[in-house]
């Protein structure tokens, strides 16, 4: 779910820096960092979408990544700020990192469930120092360098 060398980046920023509860942590690591890019749908019928056609018969990528990094919907949505949830409300559509509607995904809160018994450990039990990187973001979201990362039991 989430790896170290990918996703683990924004975890390690938030937790170094931050006193927020892991909820809006694993938020905006979704945000960012989501391992799901976007949904392929296939079109049953002739689909028009403000003003652009979808024929009939034709798969399409929903890339659901570009709403969650589009500034008409966040404000700075390069930076990592878990802060951002305090105030507002994850229920809408510029926020699906688990789909939406009928394919809606039935792990969401197992997910949820998992990747904070896994931040819990990793902020109570253990330290960790890694090498600089950088974040690429397109098409999918990865470290130039996979981000090697040290951990040591406290
Ligand atoms: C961070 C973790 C996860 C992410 C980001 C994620 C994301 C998604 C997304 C976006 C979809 C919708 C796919 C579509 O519309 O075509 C989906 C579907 C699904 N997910 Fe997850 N998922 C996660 C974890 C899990 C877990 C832990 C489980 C089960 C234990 C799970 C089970 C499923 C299943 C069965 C579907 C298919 C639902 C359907 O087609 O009706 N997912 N997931």
């Amino acid at each position: 779910m989430f790896t170290f060398y990918t996703k683990g980046i924004y975890i390690l920023l938030a937790i170094k820096s931050l006193n927020t509860n892991y909820h809006q942590v694993i938020t905006e690591t979704l945000r960012m960092g989501n391992v799901i890019i976007g949904v392929m749908r296939k079109a049953m019928k002739d689909v028009e979408v403000k003003g652009y056609v979808i024929p009939k018969g034709w798969c399409f990528l929903a890339y659901l990544r570009s709403v969650h990094l589009d500034k008409l919907y966040y404000e700075s949505p390069y930076k990592f700020n878990p802060w951002r949830w305090q105030e507002r409300d994850m229920s809408t559509s510029s926020f699906s990192p688990f789909g939406g509607g009928q394919r809606l995904c039935p792990g969401l809160d197992l997910a949820r469930l998992e990747a904070s018994i896994f931040l819990h450990h990793l902020v109570t039990r253990f330290r960790w120092t890694t090498e600089e990187d950088t974040i690429i973001n397109f098409p999918t979201v990865h470290m130039k360098n996979k981000l090697p990362i040290w951990i040591k039991r406290r």
